[in-house]
């Protein structure tokens, strides 16, 4: 693989002792986990991480499987052997539907987290007991979406929207067709509101929409309980790292960014998505 550009200056791949002072990768088919990377940095504040944006190759939710198949593979794969990381967390929905199976027969001893839409917290949420769903074709059409949602089909009804072409908007930081986007899929999925049978909880289910959450915000009103993974994910990757005995603890909170696409575009999304912890120096 051939990433357009890497920050070897910033990885300093061998500077720290031992696996527990190796970073942690992130991946997303773009800037999308950058919200997951938020709630990480937040988590795991003595971590370092480096983060790997496939912007070259997005969007992955209208490609095929194997398109995101291969170029998961390709990345993990980077992320371990180029970059030394010690875990890693798939954060896209997407990549993870199609290829988090494969990652872990690949790599059976990596501390491996992937993200999934948040139904299950939704439900524990909802009082109207109707959810809507906002994710990626290549999430809402895969097997294991299917089998979660057939899942809690008893205890809620799911509003589920495909939405093509929203992700792509946000990699380009297109505010009108974010916008216009953002509109169409709000009012795809139905009435948002406390009264009975109205949509009281919206599921995230891509990770590029929490960036975006201010603008489906003026579709839902207030009342309305929005819900991603970033936390769920990040207490997630403190488990297993625990589990491994893989904790660091002089990472600083340090994040390094990567990927295949043009570096200024990553740099803007970086400037402007990234959250520092209150205790990165
Ligand atoms: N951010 C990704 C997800 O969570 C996918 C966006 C895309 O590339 O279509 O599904």
């Amino acid at each position: 693989m051939n990433p357009l550009h890497v920050d070897t200056q910033k990885i300093r791949l061998g500077e720290s002792s031992g696996r527990a002072g190796a970073p942690i990768g992130v991946f997303d088919s773009g800037i999308g986990g950058l919200s997951v990377l938020n709630a990480l940095r937040v988590a795991l504040p003595r971590e370092r991480f480096v983060y790997f944006a496939d912007t070259g190759h997005a969007p992955y939710g209208e490609r095929t499987d194997a398109h995101v198949i291969e170029r998961t593979h390709l990345v993990a794969e980077h992320l371990l052997t180029t970059c030394g990381v010690k875990a890693l967390v798939v954060a896209c929905n997407t990549a993870t539907a199609a290829a988090i199976h494969l990652l872990r027969e690949a790599y059976p001893s990596l501390p491996l987290v992937g993200l999934e839409p948040a139904l299950k917290p939704a439900v524990a949420r909802s009082a109207t007991r109707h959810i809507a769903v906002l994710a990626t074709r290549g999430t809402v059409t895969s097997r294991k979406f299917e089998m979660l949602r057939q899942s809690l089909a008893d205890r809620a009804r799911f509003s589920v929207v495909a939405c093509d072409g929203l992700a792509g908007a946000i990699e380009r930081a297109d505010s009108a067709a974010i916008a216009t986007l953002c509109a169409r899929y709000a009012h795809a999925a139905g009435t948002f509101g406390a009264l009975p049978g109205h949509i009281d909880t919206l599921v995230l289910g891509c990770t590029h929409y929490p960036l975006v959450a201010a603008e489906l915000r003026r579709h839902t009103g207030n009342d309305v309980a929005f819900i991603d993974t970033g936390e769920a994910v990040a207490r997630q990757t403190q488990r297993l790292l625990a589990a491994a005995s893989l904790l660091g603890d002089t990472g600083m909170g340090a994040a390094s960014f990567i990927g295949s696409g043009p570096a200024s575009t990553l740099e803007h999304a970086v400037a402007r998505w990234t959250v520092q912890p209150a205790n990165f120096a």
